[in-house]
């Protein structure tokens, strides 16, 4: 079946990259943790996709979840009201932090974002400006990309969205401040009360609480509790962009819950449905919801809470429990650090390896001075650099491996076993002589 993926080229649009030369792999089918193209062929899925399919491939009771529900009403208008958005809505209290009482849905991660910062902006009226962060991404859409800090913002400009204000980030291996931690003081994270006091009229901070695409950045452990005092006392929401980390990809529901840190917007998405169904998810707490009873909630979607993406969220959170995920996620985080330290030390290209859970990245380096192969200049102009060519190799050796310009994004569906994170591992090992071979002292 060649033909698919010659017709795609032809038909459809590939994303972030140019046209030419785009070759999509024709993948037939999934299950569990592998996927197969037409020619048979297995692939280790060592990145859930993208970040997203948590539960892994083919899970039997989401699927039979919009199933069911596609038979018995697959829609009906934000207006009323049906039996599956009180289940979903039941099932997210269940598993969000202790702040957040009430939702809206959308049908992607970037829309989640998009009303997290215009019910801010109503919420805080007349403050409207938005702090986000240099390395962050939370979407797509023009919104979203404002907010979003890497190249991909740059595509945007200048047609951008007015009012973002820019952060440094806790990104201790090449910190933004020159600054060593933890002598540094956190300054990254204490600059921000003065931002918000010099900036003035500022609604909220957005923070991705473990910065995702964007290498996997890990805060130290002051830094979110920090973050979250300098908002309250501020009177400036704190919206936590939970899109890539919910869902148990940190060995916790949320990401926030690691530091012990209540928002007040929570927004998800991927693991949310298990990636099968497009959602998007913002929480709000009670004061936020408390506003709009008697000011205009100026907001909406023809998909909003769509009965079939929301009959996943109950049937995400039983799967979860019934398979005991997060403990399983916990009882194999030191496995798979101890692992990538290893590939740390018998690799000279692997210069930072971090990571919580079943969320880390291989940071690589093309010298001893810690360069990256590549870098965000590169990625905007959509030229592939060394480590773009390591993911294609890692694929040809059939593992998928997502990748940023100088780092590996390794985030397996949270069902693999410790066998089958020692098949990745054993891949990226073979695969690391490439970069190996492109280092000089
Ligand atoms: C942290 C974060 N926020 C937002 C988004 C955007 O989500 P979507 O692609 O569903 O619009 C992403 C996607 O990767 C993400 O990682």
């Amino acid at each position: 079946m060649e033909q698919i993926s010659e017709r795609s080229r032809e038909l459809l649009y590939g994303t972030w990259r140019k046209q030419r030369g785009w070759s999509p792999i024709n993948v037939v089918s999934a299950d569990g943790v592998y996927f197969f193209d037409s020619s048979g062929k297995r692939y280790l899925d060592f990145s859930s996709q993208l970040v997203s399919t948590n539960l892994g491939h083919r899970n039997g009771a989401v699927i039979d979840a919009i199933v069911e529900q596609a038979k018995k009403l697959p829609y009906v208008s934000p207006a009323f009201t049906t039996e599956v958005k009180i289940r979903a809505a039941e099932a997210l209290l269940k598993v969000v932090p202790k702040s957040i009482r009430k939702f809206f849905f959308s049908t992607s991660g970037a829309e989640a974002n998009e009303a997290a910062v215009k019910l801010s902006r109503m919420v805080k009226s007349p403050a409207y400006k938005v702090l986000a962060r240099y390395r962050s991404y939370h979407g797509s859409t023009y919104g979203a990309i404002s907010l979003t800090g890497d190249y991909r913002r740059w595509l945007a400009e200048p047609h951008t969205m007015p009012g973002i204000v820019r952060y440094p980030e806790p990104y201790c291996f090449r910190c933004p401040l020159k600054l060593n931690y933890p002598q540094c003081g956190l300054a990254c994270v204490n600059y921000v009360d003065y931002v918000i006091k010099q900036e003035s009229n500022v609604a909220a901070v957005v923070v991705e609480p473990i910065t995702g695409t964007n290498g996997v950045i890990v805060p130290p452990p002051e830094y979110l509790p920090t973050l979250r005092k300098i908002t309250s006392e501020n009177g400036v929401l704190f919206i936590a962009d939970e899109v890539m980390t919910g869902w148990g990809r940190t060995g916790e529901w949320f990401a926030v819950n690691r530091w012990g840190v209540e928002p007040d917007i929570l927004t998800t998405a991927k693991g949310a449905s298990n990636t099968y169904v497009p959602l998007g998810v913002t929480g709000t707490s009670k004061e936020v919801a408390d506003f709009f009873e008697d000011h205009l909630f100026a907001h909406g979607h023809t998909y909003e809470a769509h009965p079939l993406a929301l009959a996943t969220i109950p049937a995400v959170v039983a799967e979860f429990e019934r398979m005991k995920l997060l403990d399983h996620v916990k009882r194999l985080e030191s496995y798979i650090g101890k692992r990538l330290n290893e590939l740390k030390e018998s690799h000279r290209s692997v210069g930072d390896v971090r990571g919580v859970g079943f969320f880390w990245a291989l940071e690589l380096v093309k010298d001893s001075r810690n360069t990256p192969f590549s870098d965000y200049p590169q990625r905007a102009i959509g030229e592939p650099g060394e480590v773009d060519r390591l993911a294609a190799k890692l694929l040809e050796m059939g593992v998928y491996v997502y990748n940023g310009p100088s780092w590996l994004i390794i985030a397996p569906p949270l069902v693999a076993t410790e066998e089958q994170l020692d098949e990745g591992i054993r891949a990226i090992d073979n695969a690391l002589k490439y970069t190996d071979d492109k280092y000089s002292q």
